[in-house]
């Protein structure tokens, strides 16, 4: 066999191959890294608004809850942006001639909705939904950061899919009683800052995350849950009436455990708020349909 190449083009071919693989994965890892940059993802930025509406003096300045502007985050799928007459509530009072709100009143007079830059836009072709998230007890801050401190809206995380995964993945570590789901400054419990939840048997029609009820001051009367444990109600007074419907079931109170660690709470939520497993909620189906 007549050798066409010598040795050393041996050695350069092996070495080109070897520049070549470099070459790709250097390029791989800068896409991704593309793909994860805050320019890509648009985490962190604040686009123009027709509007510098600010959070920080609405919520935390005046007091306002996020319901009084985005009225259907619990009860569908879409949190909502308020329309003009919400602002108008005030402004047609508050502010009348200044500069900056000459929009709102612009969109008053013509009838012509604001048009705000969105800031969170999930792509198409994945499924989002408010209402599953805020009544299985994740809090509005979990994924939208301290709101009430920021002056121009911005975005706090990814909204990526390895985002999303991360929570799906380990849900327990983020839950929270329904009934802090608005509150932007919820602390895990701890030995020093305990919780205390009920759950009430199952009910139609109720969603199941509104049949726990949990507090942060202890309701055991005389401090512990084992003597709660032991109290019983009256017997119903339907009770041997003859004729009478079979008395109905007395519901006995729901009894208060009381949880020190997010580990200890996030379990229990997990179970009463009946969140599917890790498995079912990071399959494909579930967000892309
Ligand atoms: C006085 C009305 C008002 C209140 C109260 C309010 N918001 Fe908003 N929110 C708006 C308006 C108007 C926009 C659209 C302009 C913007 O993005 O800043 C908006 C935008 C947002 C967005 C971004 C929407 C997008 O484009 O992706 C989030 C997230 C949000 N609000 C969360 C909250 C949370 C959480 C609270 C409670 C802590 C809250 N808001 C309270 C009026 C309000
Ligand atoms: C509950 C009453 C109330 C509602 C509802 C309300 N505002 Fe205001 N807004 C105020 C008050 C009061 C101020 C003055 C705040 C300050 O200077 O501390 C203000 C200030 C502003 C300012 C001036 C900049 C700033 O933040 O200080 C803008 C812009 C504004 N509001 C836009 C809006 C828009 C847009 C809406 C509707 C989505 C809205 N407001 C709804 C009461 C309200
Ligand atoms: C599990 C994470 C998560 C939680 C919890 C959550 N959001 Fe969102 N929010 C999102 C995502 C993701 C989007 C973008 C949705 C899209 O583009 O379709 C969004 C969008 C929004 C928007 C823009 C308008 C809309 O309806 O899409 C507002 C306003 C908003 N959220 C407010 C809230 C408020 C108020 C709460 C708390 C009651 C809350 N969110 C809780 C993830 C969350
Ligand atoms: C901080 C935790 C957390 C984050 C972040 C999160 N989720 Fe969820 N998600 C949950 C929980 C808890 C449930 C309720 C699961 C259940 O009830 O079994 C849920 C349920 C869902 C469901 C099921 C809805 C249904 O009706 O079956 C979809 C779809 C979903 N999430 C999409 C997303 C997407 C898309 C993102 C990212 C943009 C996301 N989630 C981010 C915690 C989270
Ligand atoms: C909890 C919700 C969730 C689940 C479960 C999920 N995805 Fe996604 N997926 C997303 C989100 C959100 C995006 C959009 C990411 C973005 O905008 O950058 C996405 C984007 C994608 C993309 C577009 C390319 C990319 O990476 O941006 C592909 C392909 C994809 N998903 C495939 C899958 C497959 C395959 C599965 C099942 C193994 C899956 N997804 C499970 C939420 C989910």
């Amino acid at each position: 066999m007549p050798q066409i190449f010598d040795r050393s083009s041996n050695a350069l071919a092996r070495m080109s191959l070897v520049l070549t693989g470099l070459i790709v994965i250097a390029l791989g890892v800068t896409l991704d890294q593309l793909q994860r940059s805050p320019w890509v993802t648009r985490q962190g930025q604040r686009p123009d608004q027709p509007v510098p509406f600010s959070h920080e003096h609405h919520v935390q300045g005046l007091g306002l809850q996020c319901q009084y502007c985005h009225t259907t985050v619990e009860k569908s799928s879409y949190a909502g942006i308020p329309p003009t007459r919400t602002c108008m509530n005030c402004h047609a009072q508050i502010w009348t001639d200044a500069q900056l709100l000459e929009p709102v009143r612009n969109s008053w007079y013509t009838r012509e909705s604001i048009v705000w830059t969105k800031v969170h836009d999930l792509p198409d072709y994945v499924y989002f939904n408010h209402e599953i998230h805020v009544n299985k007890g994740i809090g509005c801050e979990t994924c939208h950061g301290r709101v009430d401190e920021m002056p121009l809206m911005y975005e706090q995380n990814t909204l990526q899919m390895e985002w999303c995964l991360n929570c799906h993945r380990n849900p327990a570590k983020n839950l929270r009683p329904t009934s802090e789901i608005y509150n932007m400054v919820w602390e895990e419990p701890a030995p020093d800052r305990p919780v205390w939840c009920a759950a009430t048997p199952d009910q139609m029609g109720v969603p199941t995350g509104q049949q726990v009820s949990c507090t942060i001051r202890n309701p055991n009367p005389g401090g512990s849950s084992a003597e709660m444990a032991g109290l019983e109600l009256p017997a119903s007074p339907a009770h041997g009436q003859a004729g009478a419907a079979p008395p109905a079931p007395v519901p006995s109170p729901p009894k208060y455990q009381e949880f020190t660690s997010q580990d200890q709470l996030g379990h229990f939520l997990l179970v009463h708020y009946k969140i599917r497993t890790p498995k079912d909620l990071t399959s494909c189906e579930v967000c892309h349909r």
